[in-house]
């Protein structure tokens, strides 16, 4: 089944109004940081989605109000908000999925390697909350910078005793929704029907879109392809830069966000072939972590996809991304360990 079929059943729930899908078992979904730009459309579209029953929204203050409003939006899930270190343990308690937007966002000049100060902290207490309170929830990452958030969530859940490999996901699904969309524009194709894997990890050059395996096929150039690849790099930039000041990506995040929890969620309901691409633990490179095509299924990841036949552009910058990444990998490590 092509992800083409999943993309466009994760639309559909979007413009489905009323109650949905009765007989699928209940699932708690949290959302850490749910106050916050990303967290509000990613609440109203978590509302939306008819395989949550239980929708948790967690911020240090805020909650209260964006779980009202949102709770009366009249689908299946019943909304909660919980706001302060003292409700965490209640706010994740029994979640089937653990998303966290939660940390400080970018400013023009700055990479995401200059949010660890602050996010590292961040992620390491909500980490070190969810191995007490749901050590077998499915965390989807997106506080940034990714490929080092993601090892420092590892390693605290490996010192909690409750670390299983197939449960931690960085989310990288908003380099495919810019994949996607940058390929179709490029190629004159619908842009329902793009496909695109993109690997590596989430932060400029680590992130690389695999335009040689692109369906539907087009005849670009390497000049084309080249440009697409630098545009999806710095589509986090581009906006940050658009929004001069006022943060990064948040209603496309968002939106990217429902995709992959809905996939999630989907494999933990048994689903069969849900893919899509994330920064996983693997063995596909000789880097810890690495994000590629992933089968989800109902104990997390169930099988890590090879990289497919590479274009020697593509190779080039394969190898050109392991240096960073695997820098950014260590510091989270070093981080995780130290404090
Ligand atoms: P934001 O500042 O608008 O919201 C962040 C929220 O996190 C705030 O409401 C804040 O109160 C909350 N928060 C801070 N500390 C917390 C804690 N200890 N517990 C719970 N909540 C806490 O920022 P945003 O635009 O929503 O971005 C959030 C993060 O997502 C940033 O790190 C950003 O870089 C990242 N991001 C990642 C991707 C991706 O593709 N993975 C895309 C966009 C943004
Ligand atoms: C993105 O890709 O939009 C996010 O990682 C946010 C950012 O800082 O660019």
């Amino acid at each position: 089944r092509s992800i083409v079929r999943r993309t466009s059943t994760t639309g559909a729930y979007l413009t489905r109004r009323g109650f949905a899908s009765e007989s699928a078992p209940d699932r708690k979904v949290a959302i850490l940081g749910a106050a916050g730009g990303i967290g509000q459309p990613l609440s109203l579209l978590m509302k939306l989605n008819p395989l949550v029953s239980q929708l948790s929204l967690y911020d240090i203050a805020g909650t209260p109000g964006v779980a009202a409003d949102v709770s009366h939006i009249n689908t299946r899930s019943q909304v909660s908000g919980f706001a302060g270190d003292e409700q965490l343990g209640q706010a994740l308690e029994g979640a089937d999925v653990v998303i966290i937007p939660a940390g400080v966002p970018r400013k023009p000049g700055m990479t995401r390697d200059d949010l660890f100060n602050i996010n590292a902290g961040i992620v390491k207490s909500l980490c070190t909350a969810i191995a007490k309170y749901c050590p077998h929830a499915l965390v989807n990452m997106i506080s940034n910078p990714v490929n080092s958030t993601v090892p420092i969530a590892a390693e605290v859940f490996k010192k909690a005793g409750t670390y299983d490999e197939k449960r931690l996901f960085g989310v990288t699904t908003l380099d495919v929704v810019r994949a996607k969309t940058f390929y179709a524009g490029k190629a004159k194709v619908n842009v329902a029907d793009v496909i695109v894997p993109v690997v590596g990890g989430h932060a400029g050059i680590t992130i690389l879109p695999l335009f040689s395996q692109a369906t539907p096929k087009a005849n670009l150039g390497d000049e084309e392809i080249e440009a697409l690849t630098k545009r999806t790099q710095d589509g986090g930039t581009e906006v940050v830069e658009a929004k001069a000041g006022k943060g990064s990506a948040t209603l496309s995040m968002a939106y990217a966000g429902a995709i992959f929890a809905d996939a999630c969620l989907k494999g933990l309901n048994g689903v069969p072939d849900v893919v899509e691409c994330s920064f996983v633990q693997s063995t596909v490179t000789d880097l810890p972590f690495f994000a590629s095509k992933v089968r989800l299924g109902k104990n997390g990841v169930e099988e890590v996809l090879g990289l497919g036949p590479l274009s020697d552009f593509e190779k080039q910058g394969l190898e050109a991304l392991k240096p960073e990444l695997k820098s950014s990998i260590e510091k989270g490590i070093k981080f995780a360990n130290d404090n």
